[in-house]
This record gives C-alpha cells, sequence and structure tokens, in this order.
C-alpha cells in the first residue's frame, strides 16, 4: 500500500500522469475535486485516510510545492502504514505557462497562480519522509519519462 504524493507547476502534467499511470490502481484525492469546497485539507485528509484504512493506494494529485505543505501529508501516510513515494514534474515556468494556455476552459488556471506556486516550489528530498522519489519529465512524443531521483540537483527544473 502506498501514499503517492505529486509535486510541480500547475501545467507540469500531474493530472495526464495521474491518468495513465494511476487511475486502475490507486484512489484519486485532489483538492481539483471540489473546486468550491471549504475545509478542502481537512477534506483531502479524510478521504486519505478512509483509503489507507481500507488498504488501498492513494495519489494525491495537487501541487504540493514546499515541504511544509507536504509534511503532514508523509506523516499521514506513515500512520498508515503506506510507503509514500513522490514524484516530482519537471516544472519550468515558460513551459508550464504555454501547457496551460493551451488548456480549455476549467482546467485552465490564472497565470498568477503560477507565478505564486513557483515562489514557493522546493525540490523534495529524501529526508522529508520519501521512501522513494522520482522525477519526471514529459517527452516530445507526449509520454512521461519516470527517473530516479538525484537529491544533489537544484534548480526548478
Ligand atoms: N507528455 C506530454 N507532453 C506534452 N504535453 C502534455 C503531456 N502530458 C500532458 N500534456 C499537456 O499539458 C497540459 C497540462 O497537463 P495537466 O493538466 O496534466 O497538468 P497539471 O500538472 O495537472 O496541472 P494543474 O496543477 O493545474 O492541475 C495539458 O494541457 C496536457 O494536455
Ligand atoms: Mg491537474
Amino acid at each position: 500500500m502506498e501514499l503517492v504524493l505529486f509535486i510541480g507547476l500547475q501545467g507540469s502534467g500531474k493530472s495526464s500522469f495521474q491518468r495513465q499511470r494511476f487511475a486502475d490502481t490507486h484512489v484519486l484525492v485532489s483538492k481539483d475535486l471540489w473546486p468550491h469546497a471549504r475545509r478542502k485539507d481537512a477534506r483531502q485528509r479524510r478521504y486519505i485516510t478512509e483509503a489507507l484504512v481500507a488498504g488501498r493506494s492513494v495519489v494525491v494529485d495537487n501541487t504540493h510545492p514546499s515541504p511544509e505543505v507536504r509534511a503532514p501529508l508523509i506523516a499521514l501516510g506513515h500512520e498508515h502504514g503506506a510507503r509514500v513515494v513522490g514524484y516530482y514534474f519537471a516544472s519550468d515556468l515558460k513551459r508550464c505557462l504555454e501547457r496551460n494556455a493551451q488548456r480549455q476552459g476549467r482546467a485552465r488556471v490564472p497565470e498568477v497562480a503560477l507565478f505564486a506556486t513557483v515562489k514557493q516550489l522546493r525540490r523534495p528530498a529524501r529526508a522529508e519522509g520519501f521512501d522513494a522519489l522520482y522525477h519526471v519529465t514529459l517527452t516530445e512524443e507526449g509520454d512521461f519519462r519516470v527517473e530516479e531521483w538525484k537529491e544533489e540537483a537544484d534548480g526548478t527544473g
């Protein structure tokens, strides 16, 4: 049983990756599922807990830019005996802005949201409590390349 946390800017490809790799195996939890709900954090914790208690793996599809927002979720996963696995999505601001601009309707978010998130974005580290960490890049062919995380890498690419 695992708790998967995504980390990456809006438009970095998280939800596309979720649909392709986790839709059949992991319960999806994301604040985007209830855009108008209050107390999204509490609601999210409740859904995560329910799934893990039932023995189901979970993927949490939010931006999770900082160690501060990741820490309570990592702790929650471990509390329920899950392996906690992070996927960091290459978050080049220019590319994410371009992909966001190409999205339609509600999927497109205001650009200020990306500027706010990129300011908070810190690369994850195993020391935060991740049992495994991966780096995801989008390929030219519209697919995903998943590589082992390299701790020493810096920047937000
Ligand atoms: N491999 C790929 N190559 C190029 N573009 C892609 C690829 N995968 C997804 N996209 C496009 O990138 C855009 C952003 O993807 P997606 O919606 O998955 O991002 P997101 O990280 O979930 O963003 P948000 O945090 O706003 O939900 C979409 O328009 C999608 O069609
Ligand atoms: Mg998304």
